[in-house]
């Protein structure tokens, strides 16, 4: 990718820019992936609710994920009924449930509670499954954990009820950004010590989200779980990836407004903030800057321009001092990061780009004063 003809090229920043060509390659490698071990994939919508992102996905995958009416309506707006859409969260209520029933394919409870209120209201509808929690913590941090002490995502295997012909799938989510599939193989092979031939009641298993799989060289174990799974049980195996589909299409240009000294420290105030990417203060994590070098002699401190103090993006290394004007691009931003934006401080939303196949780039949206008058 070449950044400095994009940085060159952008009419405006703050950009999210999203990489077609990118996201291409990432569906490639799960549709390979379908075809190699027999899986279905869903795109996880929550990750980027992006239009033109869903109708790529819609092209290569089984369908979407949803984790809300909003998400299930728009599943459904670009899927017709092209393809299955899954729904499992918390948040199911009893006056939406009718309208979700009616939009989902599946719909995967999250507690016993949950499934005994409102399963009656869906038989005929949706197949109905239920999410297990298996208590395999994968993350030292538990804002990331699943299987966090008295999580509330999924119901205990030690808990489950007595299943009945309703209860048609199981689904389990349980990791983060994971590079191999140990934590795969160990979940299924728990779920085989605890429901042991039990599996075979199920129609299908949906093993979530969580895995990078462009970042992961062998996929072998991936193949011969997915394989074993529908030989042994006669399942249907779905995963619902987000990040892997998006994560790394995704670029935030912005430039620099203003360069001062600070107890000693360099600091680069940007025209972005920790608004158009909360994560980056949620999680105190500092996203991949393309001009940084890791050998340069000039340090800076990269802020935002909100009034919050720790609006920080981190401190990094370059070959020459940053001056006002200067563009610089975070990488790997295309997940959880447009869809968490917001407009703190009378902050506009970034602009958004589309860098097509061709490197064509296209502006797709723009916000104005009146987006931020009518949210109030
Ligand atoms: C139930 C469920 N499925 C799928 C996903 C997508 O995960 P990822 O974007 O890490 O692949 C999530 C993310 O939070 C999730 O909660």
């Amino acid at each position: 990718m070449d950044f400095n003809g994009l940085k060159a090229s952008l009419k405006s920043t703050p950009a999210f820019v999203f990489d077609e060509k990118v996201l291409a390659d990432n569906l490639k490698e799960i549709a390979n992936l379908k075809k190699k071990s027999g899986c279905l994939a869903l795109y996880s919508i929550k990750a980027l609710p992006l239009e033109r992102v869903l109708k790529m996905a819609k092209e290569h995958l089984d369908g979407l994920s949803a984790s809300s009416l909003f998400e299930a309506k728009l599943a459904k707006e670009i899927l017709a009924d092209t393809g299955a859409i899954h729904i499992t969260t918390p948040g199911l209520k009893e006056n939406e449930f009718k309208e979700i029933a009616a939009l989902c394919s599946h719909i995967t409870f999250n507690s016993n509670n949950q499934c005994q209120r409102l399963q009656r209201k869906a038989i005929n509808e949706a197949s109905l499954g239920l999410r297990v929690n298996p208590k395999l913590s994968y993350s030292n941090d538990l804002r990331f954990d699943p299987c966090r002490p008295y999580s509330k995502l999924g119901v205990a295997l030690d808990r489950l009820p007595r299943l009945t012909e309703n209860i048609e799938g199981l689904h389990f989510h349980t990791v983060f950004s994971n590079t191999d599939y140990q934590a795969l193989e160990n979940t299924v092979r728990l779920l085989e010590q605890k429901l042991g031939d039990q599996l075979t009641q199920f129609k299908w298993i949906n093993l979530g989200g969580g895995y990078l799989y462009h970042q992961i060289g062998n996929h072998q174990p991936f193949i011969n779980l997915v394989t074993k799974l529908k030989a042994q049980y006669a399942l249907e195996v779905y995963i619902e990836p987000g990040k892997a589909i998006v994560g790394n299409a995704g670029y935030l240009v912005s430039s620099v407004i203003d360069c001062f000294i600070s107890d000693g420290k360099n600091i680069a105030v940007m025209d972005t903030s920790v608004n158009h990417n909360p994560e980056v203060f949620e999680y105190q994590k500092s996203p991949e800057l393309f001009e940084a070098d890791s050998q340069g002699e000039y340090s800076c401190l990269l802020v935002g321009s909100s009034c919050l103090a720790g609006d920080i993006f981190g401190e990094y290394q370059f070959s020459s001092p940053l001056k006002v004007g200067d563009r610089l691009v975070f990488l790997n931003v295309g997940a959880y990061s447009l869809i968490k934006a917001n407009r703190f401080n009378g902050y506009n939303l970034p602009d958004i780009y589309w860098l097509g196949i061709n490197n064509d780039l296209v502006l797709i949206k723009q916000d104005n004063y009146q987006n931020y008058r009518s949210q109030w």
